[in-house]
């Protein structure tokens, strides 16, 4: 039914690493049997150099997820735990050759099992704080929602479904989940600022325009690795150009869409913003 890559049948039917290590030096342990797929990783640490010398795993679930867990262990063992640390989810499908988008909610779950084991480790498992849960189907709570959305970009519940499984079952979490995803992609972006005066002569609209811009919006971009530049203004229209990690952004448009409504909100509501 699935059209999985050849790395993903070699690792499923002869999967690395399966079991549990003896007296492991950490555990991590992420998902449920009720909720279909589970993860036990259990790691050999070596306390010098703080290297995995060995990781070994236990998982309930299908063969995306025995193939993304051998993927993980395998990825794993050798690299210290800040190396490891550096793995993500994408990585693990990566080594895969790909995963079906549908069964992306794999490769999170090998990294949910190594940021568990390695706080384990460390001795930095906080007893759980009570979690907000979104999705009661799958026990996905807000933060895991707004974790993998951000890191993997995701902007459609679909997508969340896939990554998480949330919004997967009876669907009654949707509306929820379209709230944190608006929120984190729109309302998100840009911090309260007093209203712009009423009437602007040419000059102070471009100064104010170039404020916005550098003051608001271009932080924000650069602390997610991105970046914008000020191309042109004409009139009411605003040119920008994509830098950085923003360069083509799938969620270059939404970008876009926020920039234009925050000048909107702060310069003037007939401001058009395009990328030139
Ligand atoms: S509560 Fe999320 S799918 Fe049922």
């Amino acid at each position: 039914m699935w059209d999985y890559t050849e790395k993903v049948k070699e690792l499923f039917l002869k999967p690395r690493n399966v079991g549990e290590i003896e007296s492991p030096d950490a555990v991590g342990e992420v998902g449920s049997m009720i909720c279909g797929d589970a993860l036990r990783l259990t790691l050999k640490i070596d306390k010098e150099t703080n290297k995995i010398i060995d990781a070994k795993f236990q998982t309930f679930g299908c063969a995306s997820a025995i193939a993304s867990s051998s993927a993980l262990t395998e990825l794993i063992k050798g690299k210290t735990l800040n190396e490891a640390l550096k793995i993500s989810n994408q990585d693990i499908a990566e080594y895969l050759g790909g995963l079906p988008k549908e069964k992306m909610h794999c490769s999170v779950m090998g990294r949910e099992a190594l940021e568990s084991a390695i706080e384990d480790y460390k001795g930095e498992k906080e007893p759980r704080v009570e979690e907000k849960i979104i999705c009661k189907c799958f026990e996905v709570s807000e933060e895991k929602i707004r974790k993998v959305a951000i890191e993997n970009r995701l902007t459609t519940v679909e997508e969340i479904t896939n990554y998480t499984k949330a919004g997967g079952g009876c669907g009654t979490c949707i509306p929820e989940i379209e709230a944190i995803l608006r929120d984190i992609w729109y309302v998100k972006i840009i911090p309260e600022r007093p209203a712009a005066p009423k009437k602007l002569t040419n000059l102070q609209r471009i100064a104010l325009i170039q404020d916005v811009i550098e003051r608001e919006i271009r932080p924000r971009l650069q602390s997610d690795g991105g970046d914008i530049e000020l191309i042109d203004i004409e009139g009411s229209r605003v040119v920008i150009g994509f830098r950085a990690m923003c360069v083509g952004c799938p969620m270059g448009d939404i970008t876009v869409k926020s920039i234009e409504d925050k000048l909107k909100e702060l310069v003037s509501d007939d401001i058009t913003v395009e990328v030139g």
